[in-house]
């Protein structure tokens, strides 16, 4: 009787843990549909490779120059836009949040 309610437990926890974790995951599934779909054409947003665009620095890498939540802002406010060479950028709020969600998951450290 004790180890029943011991799994009933277990698999409590485990559903609370799950719940969050596939919201998370459609997010970037998403995200990753941006970068491939938007972004590829120019940066790298593979764990390896080269950019196709010598200029743009790959995804993997942003994260050295800063946090990539600060990216967040940055695209929302139109801050990448300024760069000589990168297009402009439009995603809504939740498209970029799955952008950088996605972002997180390709990170070198
Ligand atoms: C037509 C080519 C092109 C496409 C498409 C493109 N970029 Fe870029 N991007 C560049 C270039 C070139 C740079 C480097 C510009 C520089 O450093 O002056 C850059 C730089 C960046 C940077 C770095 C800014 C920094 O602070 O160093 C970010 C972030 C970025 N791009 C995001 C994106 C995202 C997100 C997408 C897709 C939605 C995208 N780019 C699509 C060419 C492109």
């Amino acid at each position: 009787m004790r180890r029943g309610i011991g799994w009933l437990t277990a698999i409590g926890c485990l559903a609370t843990i799950a719940g969050p974790a596939r919201a998370e995951d459609a997010a970037v599934t998403e995200g990753r549909r941006i970068a491939h779909g938007a972004c590829s054409p120019c940066h790298a947003v593979g764990p390896t490779g080269a950019s196709p665009r010598a200029e743009a620095p790959p995804f993997r890498d942003l994260g050295h120059k800063y946090p990539v939540e600060n990216l967040e802002e940055a695209l929302a406010e139109g801050v990448v836009v300024g760069h000589p060479g990168m297009p402009e950028v439009k995603m809504n709020e939740r498209e970029i949040a799955a952008f950088v969600a996605w972002l997180k998951t390709v990170q070198m450290p």
